[in-house]
């Protein structure tokens, strides 16, 4: 099992497969993707093996993530090699939902098991304002079809304080009979949305409040299961998650290591560089690569600096995927 020297297990890998995306969210993208690196994205075959040695270390999760991850054509073998891989129990995508409706049925025979569809508002042109795509009434579709194929849906949401904090209760009916898990995540500053966050970060903390008063509970969860706070109500079909960042010891119970789509191994969200792991790949030695992974997460520091505003070398989270 990897495990770093405070004692934090990592079960879990995303990955990234692309940093391209079609939609250009103003907290991300705001002037869309720019080509200004390069595309030499992961292979098939290499991804297989960085699944491999991972699962051989104990990773049992996968997140698939992007850039948008169904821009690649061949999402659905990378689905279907992670799922294959002995090890790996669960496979997850992260999208932004505009290939859910086409692909979903495809995606969940090659093995996927559960989806996070960002979805920031539920009015429709509060969400092209934030995206740049006027798509959310196929997203939505997408997602419903996503529930009847038996796949797990979660839905992410940024707050964000001039646009859809007033939506908390039109959020809070869609799952009353839904059973998805709603994630409200504070916006993260990143290298280059500093004056964005400044005008629109907004705790979670309010929110807490307000479930915790609106007979909503908060779930004990197990110590491996991640940073996220979910909460339970008997009136509601669905769960709703709160991700708070700048909260204390949010670190604490980090449970997943990231993977860039250019095979560069990031201990954290922000950290200062992502280690190369291509030329080890390339070598073809499972077990140097697996030796390599433990030595690379004796690096792993204790927590992030966002509060002081140390973003690493994290312009935006289209280049690993949140
Ligand atoms: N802060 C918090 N979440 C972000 N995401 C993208 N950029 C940020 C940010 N600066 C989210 C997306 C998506 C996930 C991959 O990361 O909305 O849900
Ligand atoms: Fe694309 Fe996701 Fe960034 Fe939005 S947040 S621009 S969907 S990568």
């Amino acid at each position: 099992m990897l495990e770093d020297k405070f004692g934090r297990r990592f079960h879990y890998l995303r990955l990234s497969i692309t940093d391209v995306c079609n939609f250009s969210c103003n907290y991300c993208l705001p002037d869309g993707y720019q080509c200004d690196s390069s595309r030499d994205f992961l292979t098939l075959d290499e991804i297989r093996h960085i699944t491999q040695a991972f699962a051989r270390l104990g990773t049992s999760k996968i997140r698939i993530t992007g850039g948008e991850p169904s821009l690649r054509k061949d999402l659905t073998d990378i689905i279907s090699i992670c799922a294959n891989t002995p090890g790996i129990e669960q496979v997850a995508l992260t999208t932004n939902g505009f290939r859910l409706k086409r692909d979903i049925s495809q995606w969940k025979n090659a093995g996927l098991d559960a989806i996070n569809v960002s979805v920031d508002s539920l009015d429709p042109r509060q969400f092209a304002d934030i995206t740049g795509q006027n798509k959310l009434a196929i997203i939505l579709e997408g997602v419903e079809q996503a529930l009847e194929a038996g796949v797990k849906v979660k839905i992410n949401s940024i707050l964000l304080k001039q646009y859809n904090h007033n939506q908390f209760d039109t959020f809070l009916n869609w799952v009353k009979h839904q059973p998805l898990t709603l994630r409200f995540i504070e916006l993260m500053q990143t290298g280059d949305n500093q004056a964005y966050f400044d005008a629109n970060h907004f705790s979670g903390m309010p929110l807490k409040n307000r479930l915790l008063q609106q007979g909503w509970s908060q779930i004990i969860r197990d110590k491996a299961a991640g940073p996220a706070q979910e909460f339970h109500h008997p009136d509601y079909a669905g769960r709703v998650g709160l991700i708070m960042p700048y909260s204390k010891d949010f670190c604490a119970s980090c449970n997943r290591l990231r993977i860039s789509s250019t095979g560069k191994l990031h201990l954290c969200l922000f950290a200062e560089q992502g280690l190369d792991l291509r030329s080890l790949i390339h070598a073809g030695d499972q077990q140097a690569l697996q030796n390599e992974l433990i030595n690379l997460l004796g690096n792993k520091e204790a927590t992030h600096w966002l509060q002081d505003g140390f973003t690493g070398a994290t312009k935006n989270l289209a280049m690993l995927g949140g």
